[in-house]
């Protein structure tokens, strides 16, 4: 009875265990590179990352919304409620894209977590940051 219980309690972590391993960003991609400013690298891993496929920074609307010009804007939310767009708001739309789904949008954006270190996500918001230049943070 005993062992009966204790295995059923390691299959159930083995079970939670099983997501695939993602294999870890090369070395290079880990600090600044030389001669870039936060902003420029962080322009270069949006297209590495695969976030310009989805997102425009030009306007135009694709499966996400454009990201120019998001910050200071008020965005709503499917299942309610509403915030306006700043540097938490990038951050934790990157991390957990499903917590707020934007309303007129779908559910399909990748979470990011454990993909990106912590310089990679703060280059990022920098340069989202950068693409509206008269928002208040
Ligand atoms: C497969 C398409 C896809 C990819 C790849 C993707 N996104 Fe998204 N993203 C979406 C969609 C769709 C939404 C709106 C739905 C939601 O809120 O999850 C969204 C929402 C967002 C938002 C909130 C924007 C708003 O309109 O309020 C931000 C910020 C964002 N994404 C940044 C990124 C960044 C940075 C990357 C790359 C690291 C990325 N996304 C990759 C599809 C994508």
């Amino acid at each position: 009875m005993v062992a009966t219980l204790c295995c059923a309690g390691l299959a159930s972590v083995a079970g939670c265990n099983s997501r695939p391993t993602e294999p870890s960003p090369p070395e290079t991609s880990r600090g600044l590179p030389a001669g870039f400013t936060e902003a420029e690298w962080g322009e270069r891993l949006f297209a590495s990352e695969g976030c310009g496929r989805c997102h425009s920074v030009d306007g135009r609307r694709g499966i996400g919304a454009p990201l120019d010009g998001l910050y200071g804007k008020t965005r709503h939310f499917l299942r309610g409620g509403s915030t306006v767009a700043d540097s938490r708001y990038v951050r934790e739309s990157v991390l957990h894209p499903n917590l707020h789904i934007v309303e007129n949008y779908k559910a399909v954006m990748p979470s990011y977590e454990g993909r990106l270190t912590e310089a990679e996500l703060d280059a990022l918001v920098a340069y989202i940051r950068s693409l509206s230049p008269t928002a208040a943070d």
